[in-house]
Formats: structure tokens, sequence, C-alpha cells
């Protein structure tokens, strides 16, 4: 299961090959320590974007679809995404790959879906993937964009954005959240997922925390340097992700739910 069966819940792989990446970008890194002017999220070896995809798949295979959609808004955003039709839309920001996509779309087959990233390669690589599930164009579409000017169609907002582990490696999270709250219909939901996180440093001396803080220093902390950003880092935590979601003027904030390794935000307009 953790070996060779890329959908069980602990397939394991997607880790080492991001490692891998890690290794083939010292040079890269090692610079960017020096300068303090980061690497680019679009700048890693290839391998950085597969193995990030295999990396999160078993985590959400297991938990969007059953446990994270179902918890948010008290239920309400399951229904609407079940029921569908009227225009039901979701948009998936930052979706890389797009595999956080293809499940929704999969399991809420009379919503629309269209996910957005500014790294062209990845969404090529969703395109395809949806165009292999039949479901490109018809259920989900995929479109180049930045997280602070993704389209939403004048007075059509959406109901569901959902943030897959990206917030924190973002140039300019607080625009994003702003474009969030533009963009979102007035009962919309913003799901917001991030790596597992308590608020303090010696909180997270765990075996986990050393994992994220080590590609968070390797990957998200440059990421976000090379847009002139803030670096949250993979490891902002609680308090630091509400503040900046409650400063452009989101009115509802919570933990939906966590697992070892995620913490799912809930905020409301
Ligand atoms: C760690 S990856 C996560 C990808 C995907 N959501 C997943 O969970 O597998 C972060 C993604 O955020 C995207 N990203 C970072 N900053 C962005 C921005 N400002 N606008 C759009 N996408 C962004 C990157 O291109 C990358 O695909």
């Amino acid at each position: 299961m953790a070996l060779a069966n890329e959908n069980s819940p602990v397939f394991s792989l997607g880790g080492f090959q991001a490692t891998m990446a890690f290794f083939r970008d010292e040079p890269k890194i090692t610079e960017a320590f020096r300068t303090g002017k980061g690497v680019d999220w679009g700048d890693h070896d290839p391998n950085m974007y597969e193995g990030t995809e295999r990396f999160y798949k078993p985590n959400y295979i297991a938990n969007i679809v059953s446990s994270w959609i179902p918890l948010l808004d008290g239920g309400k955003v399951e229904e609407k995404l079940k029921r569908g039709g009227s225009g039901t839309k979701i948009a998936d920001v930052g979706c890389g790959h797009g595999i956080s996509t293809i499940l929704m779309a999969k399991a809420y087959p009379n919503s629309k879906f269209i996910g957005f990233d500014y790294h062209k390669p990845s969404i090529e690589v969703a395109r395809k993937k949806a165009k292999e599930e039949g479901l490109y164009e018809d259920r989900i579409t995929f479109e180049v964009a930045s997280s602070t000017d993704f389209s939403a169609k004048e007075g059509e907002g959406y109901d569901l954005i959902a943030f897959f582990d990206c917030l924190h490696d973002m140039g300019d999270p607080s625009g994003a959240a702003s474009h969030v709250l533009q963009t979102l219909k007035p009962d919309g939901t913003w799901m917001i997922v991030e790596p597992f996180a308590n608020d303090k440093v010696e909180d997270n001396l765990n075996p986990i925390g050393r994992m994220y803080y080590a590609a968070s220093s390797l990957v998200c902390v440059p990421a976000s340097l090379a847009h002139n950003g803030p670096a949250l880092g993979a490891q902002a935590g609680e308090r630091r992700i509400s503040e900046l979601v409650k400063a452009v003027g989101f009115k509802q904030f919570r933990r939906a739910t966590q697992t070892a390794f995620t913490i799912v935000y809930e905020a409301k307009p």
C-alpha cells in the first residue's frame, strides 16, 4: 500500500520524488539563501510538480469528498454541490495538476469546476488528466491565472473557492484573500487547506513539523520571496492565517477539521 498502490491513503513515494527535486535544486536554493531573492515555483526540477501531486493525492482521495466538504457550513456546501444546477460553480485556486479538482468534479456531477494556477505547465497536465477522465470542458475547465486575478463573470460568483496547500506559497496571500472575497457569492465559502501546524515553533518540533519546516525552507518560503511576498511558509499556523483572512474583511473564520497532516479552515463573507 505504501510503495505500490498510488491510490492508497498511505502511498508515500510522492514525498521521495519531491525530495529528489530538493537535492537537484540545491545550488539554486543555496544561492537564494545567500541573496534572499527566493526561487519561484516554476523554477524547480520537474520532479517537484509530479512529486507534489503524488504526495498530496492520497490525502485528498481519503478526505476531500468523504470528510472535508461535508463539514463545511454545517453541510450546506455539500448539499449545494450535490444539487448543482442554476450556476453552481466551484473554483480550485493554485490547483497544480488538478487532482483535487478532478476528485470533486467526479463526486458532484451537477456542478461546474474551474481550476486556476499561474504555472502553465501544471495547467497543461491538469487539462490532459481531465480529458483522460472525459470531464474536460463539460464539467471542468483549467485556466492559467494568478490567485489575485482569476476570472469570475459579473454577477456570477463562486459557491465554493478552494485553496489546497498553496495559500502560504503565494507572493500576495492578502491580495488573494481579497480577490476571493470579491468573487464569492454572498453565501459562498472559502475552504483553505493548509499543512498541519501549531502557532508556536516549539509545538511543531515533532516528525511532521520537521518534515514540513524542511520542505517549507526549500520550496514554500523561497516561492513567496520570489514575488517579494511575506513568506508565510508551510508552518504558518491558525493565528497567522486567521489574521490574514479577517484583515481583508471576511466576517467568519474557523478550523473546520484537521488530520495529522492537514488543517482545513473555512472562511465566509
Ligand atoms: C504546493 S503546490 C499545490 C498544488 C495543488 N493545489 C495540490 O494540492 O497538489 C502550490 C501551487 O500553488 C500555485 N501557486 C502559487 N502561487 C500562486 C499564485 N499567486 N497564483 C496561482 N497559483 C499559485 C503553484 O503554481 C502550485 O501549483
